[in-house]
């Protein structure tokens, strides 16, 4: 079987082609192209601004991904006029791609796919739409059938990527990415119940307004990161909150910290502010706090539902300190740990083809019923 995997939840537009049956498949196109640069400047992802951009790339990367497996055939039978007509309904909101889509579909022939995938929430909603309307086309025209999926599944089955994960179950995942921070009791592939989530911020938002704060750009969590491995002294003896850590649930709250961070830097000498030392004493105190959250309430977590093996996913799972810290706790509980490869930690369409292949219990939505959900719960397929 082959999947053609679609993905535009936030500011990632990600292509990926792969070939399989069940856990045995292989990745044969993986495109990603980021809008990273773009946003950087407005310290955050700015809808709109994101929606332009996956509209300009999503069919450029298709191309290459068709290219890159030999799939890109010359079309000698012309166009589907009634069909066409359709597709200009499906794609009103988004004319330019319209536009653009006709004429890659009167160059080139229907490629040898068997299902579409495509993410249709959690995300920023007119970035969903985008992939949602894009599938659907490609679905009609060339009459390949369509699956709805959830973003952050693909996170977690990001795991099983060019890896063995080893998962045993029940197991705990732990998504931590740039709109999502949540703990997820999984009893089996595609079974999931949320044990704890986060109240407000996201620990990678929090990364990331903290990063800005401190005029480090935008994503910062791998910034903050590289900064606290570099700090060497504690001349400046901050102190930053471990927000909800002693409260008995299992949810999470990073906006009190991005506050304290705020009013940290403003005891601070613009001098200071500057300093090497300062930068990187405050970096590591917010990872710290940080990571020391989301550790703790992991652990306790697995003590309660007795855990057989923990998952991490998301862009922040790329952390070096909070696998560092996840994996003794694993070591010292004496259960698995895995976290995906870096390259599969952030936003991909990968995570997102393989979905079926992994899950017995995945739900199969019409085509006509699919459509985007920007608050989707991982339970909510
Ligand atoms: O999953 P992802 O690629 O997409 C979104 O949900 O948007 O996650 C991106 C997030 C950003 O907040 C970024 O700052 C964070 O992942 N991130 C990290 C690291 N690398 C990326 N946070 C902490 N440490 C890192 N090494």
């Amino acid at each position: 079987m082959i999947i053609l995997g679609i993905e535009t939840s936030c500011d990632d537009t990600a292509i990926a082609i792969v070939k399989g049956e069940g856990a045995n498949f292989e990745i044969l196109a993986d495109f990603v192209s980021s809008q990273e640069k773009l946003h950087s400047g407005y310290g955050g992802v700015f809808p709109a601004l994101a929606k332009r951009e996956h509209q300009k790339n999503i069919l450029p990367i298709l191309v290459k991904s068709l290219k890159k497996v030999g799939m890109l055939q010359k079309n000698e039978n012309g166009l589907d006029d009634k069909k066409i007509k359709k597709l200009e309904v499906i794609l009103e909101r988004n004319p330019e791609l319209f536009r653009q889509l006709k004429i890659f579909l009167e160059k080139y022939q229907k490629p040898t796919i068997d299902k579409i995938n495509v993410t249709i929430g959690p995300g920023l909603e007119p970035c969903l739409y985008v992939g949602v309307n894009f599938a659907k086309a490609l679905s009609f025209y060339w009459n390949i059938e369509i699956n709805a999926v959830h973003h952050l599944e693909g996170h977690l089955l990001a795991n099983y990527i060019e890896q063995d994960p080893k998962i045993l179950f029940p197991a705990l995942g732990l998504i931590v990415s740039g709109g999502n921070t949540q703990i997820v009791l999984i009893e089996n592939i595609g079974k999931y119940k949320i044990i704890g989530e986060t109240r407000d911020d996201a620990a990678g938002e929090c990364f990331d307004k903290t990063a800005r704060l401190l005029g480090l750009g935008y994503p910062g969590g791998k910034k903050i990161s590289e900064l606290a491995n570099k700090a060497k002294t504690n001349k400046f003896n901050i102190v930053l909150p471990r927000p909800m850590i002693h409260e008995k649930n299992f949810d999470f709250s990073f906006s009190g910290l991005k506050t304290a961070v705020l009013y940290e830097t403003k005891k601070r000498s613009q001098k200071e502010l500057e300093s090497e030392e300062y930068r990187t004493e405050i970096s590591k105190e917010i990872e710290n706090a940080i990571v020391e959250v989301l550790v703790k309430k992991l652990e306790k977590s697995i003590e309660k539902h007795e855990a057989k093996s923990i998952i991490i996913g998301g862009g922040v799972s790329a952390n070096k300190k909070l696998k560092k810290e996840i994996r003794a706790i694993a070591k010292k509980k004496n259960i698995n740990f895995s976290a995906p490869k870096i390259k599969y930690s952030a936003d991909n369409a990968a995570m997102i083809a393989i979905i079926p292949l992994l899950s017995s219990n995945f739900k199969k939505i019409s085509w006509s019923r699919i459509k985007p959900s920007a608050n989707l719960k991982i339970n909510g397929l």
